[in-house]
């Protein structure tokens, strides 16, 4: 299927991330620990999904918490004041009310008073959605200071009866700061897509308008995530690399100039057959899906920080984000990193 919304190569006005912050709950909840929750072995998660721990989110810790804190970094580390901030987008599955949207709840917390804010809801693609929304409203003039936030407190929506769901997500939450490019070209190309022709094969079935959460929803476990594994999987490569072949096209780039590739977080085999199929080399992937798990719209964001804040993202470097989520939802987006002043 081809990607439904594409980037045009010439822009009005180049974006770039101006600073990155991540936040991830204090508790680890290791393979071990699940052992003793449902019938699986660190063996199984670590063979099948290369999953060693991942964090979960304290009771009183709503998504917009995990999300401020994880703004609140990424803002530091751009040098710009909550006030500054005019488009406040928080990408998440796991709202702390079905409304008023997370963007706000998380502006009241951090002083965002200026920004206008929304969430965009796009599974584990989010966070790649709401760079490349973010990046339209800049690009277009109509804002200068953005931040994009990814959160979620995917243990909140986890049936921990269920061992083919419960030990594959965490929680944690990624933000960046947009700003207009200086020197570099910032975001080269992004390709978007959707299809929501297999909605069902991922997703969670009550507590909407479709079928309102009642006793009867909630005994059932309705209320938790399902997922069909084995067909998401698929469906994840396959369009992953369709999306990341397209924007490399649109860009006028191949894989060898692609210095890092941060992928969604969803299973280490998944990230494996992307690099074989790209034939990219592992090693330029940024890989934290041992620590993590699967943390869903945040996932992209954390591991953006991590390779930020590590040093290895360069001046000049060409990275590629990829995603795939529920929905479905994927994207790919180049980016000529251009972070120091
Ligand atoms: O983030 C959004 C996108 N999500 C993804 O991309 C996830 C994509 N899917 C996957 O990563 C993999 O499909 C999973 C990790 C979810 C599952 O791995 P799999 O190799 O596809 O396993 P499977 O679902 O085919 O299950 C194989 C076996 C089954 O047993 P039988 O039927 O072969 O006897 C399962 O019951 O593994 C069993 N199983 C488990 N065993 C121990 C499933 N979960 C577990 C578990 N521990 N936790």
């Amino acid at each position: 299927m081809t990607p439904t919304l594409t980037t045009p190569p010439a822009f009005p006005r180049a974006v770039r991330i101006a600073g990155t912050g991540a936040y991830a709950p204090e508790r680890a909840l290791t393979n071990r620990d699940l052992e003793k929750i449902v019938n699986t072995t660190d063996e199984w998660i670590v063979t099948r999904t290369g999953m060693r721990e991942r964090r979960i989110a304290a009771p009183e810790q709503a998504t917009s918490d995990l999300g401020s804190e994880a703004a609140l970094r990424a803002l530091a580390d751009a040098g710009v004041a909550p006030e500054e901030v005019q488009l406040l987008l928080v990408a998440t599955i796991t709202p702390d009310y079905p409304f008023p949207n997370t963007g706000c709840l998380v502006q009241r917390r951090i002083g965002a008073k200026n920004a206008f804010c929304m969430s965009i809801e796009a599974a584990c693609s989010g966070f790649v959605y709401g760079l490349e929304t973010a990046r339209h409203y800049i690009a277009g003039g109509a804002v200068d200071t953005a931040l994009v936030i990814g959160a979620e407190k995917m243990s909140s929506i986890l049936d921990w009866r269920d061992r083919s769901t419960c030990v594959l997500f965490g929680d944690g939450a990624g933000a960046a700061v947009l700003k207009p490019a200086r020197r570099g070209r910032g975001i080269i190309a992004s390709v978007l897509g959707s299809d929501g022709a297999l909605s069902e094969l991922l997703y969670v079935p009550a507590g909407g308008s479709r079928k309102p959460a009642s006793a009867e929803t909630v005994a059932a476990g309705e209320h938790f995530l399902r997922m069909n594994g084995r067909e998401v999987f698929k469906h994840a490569v396959t369009n992953m690399v369709r999306a990341a072949r397209t924007a490399l096209h649109r860009a006028g780039l191949t894989p060898a100039d692609v210095r890092w590739i941060i992928p969604h977080q969803a299973n280490l085999r998944i990230i494996g057959a992307i690099a074989e199929r790209l034939e990219i080399p592992e090693e330029r992937f940024v890989i934290n899906v041992a620590r993590y798990g699967n943390t869903s719209g945040a996932s992209v964001g954390l591991a953006l920080d991590e390779a930020a804040r590590d040093g290895r993202l360069r001046d000049g470097d060409i990275v590629m984000m990829l995603v795939f989520g529920g929905g479905f939802t994927w994207g790919a987006t180049l980016i000529e990193w251009e972070k120091t002043s």
